[in-house]
């Protein structure tokens, strides 16, 4: 069955989501604190080779599991991320892919599998 990666269309397709998703992420006060001093181009290029791998794409990732990357992650308040985070990453994330075009199914898809590491996220 063709991947949820080549359904979306890829390669310029996923850059441009990670970048859409990125601009949103960090323009929201409820979770851009998270953000703080990290280097956003190696982010997003992680995050790219990340979901690529995820939705079916070559795999290049060379990060963190993603349990151990954010187990220890603060925003300005102290607090460490939870439910309510991982709500807003993944509706910034299907908005991103809405804006350019992807289809309801395959966003539906995604934010299933973005759905999968939710207690890696919030170490849970
Ligand atoms: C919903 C699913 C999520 C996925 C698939 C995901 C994916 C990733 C990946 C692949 C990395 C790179 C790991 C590495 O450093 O090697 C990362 C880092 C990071 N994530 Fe997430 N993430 C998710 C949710 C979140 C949430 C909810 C937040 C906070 C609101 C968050 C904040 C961060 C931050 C701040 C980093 C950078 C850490 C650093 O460089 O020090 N992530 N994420």
């Amino acid at each position: 069955m063709t991947s949820i990666y080549e359904r979306i269309g890829g390669e310029p397709a996923m850059n441009a989501a990670v970048d859409l998703f990125y601009r949103k992420v960090l323009s929201d006060d409820r979770v851009n604190g998270f953000f703080d001093g990290v280097d956003m181009e190696n982010q997003a290029a992680k995050q790219k080779a990340f979901l690529t791998m995820a939705t079916g794409g070559p795999n290049n990732y060379t990060g963190k599991e993603l349990r151990e990357g954010h187990k220890n992650l603060k925003n300005k308040e102290g607090n460490g991320i939870n439910d309510e985070h991982v709500n807003i990453i993944i509706q910034h994330a299907g908005a991103a892919l809405q804006e350019l075009g992807v289809g309801e199914a395959e966003i539906g898809e995604i934010a299933a599998l973005l759905e999968t590491t939710r207690s890696d996220i919030t170490n849970s």
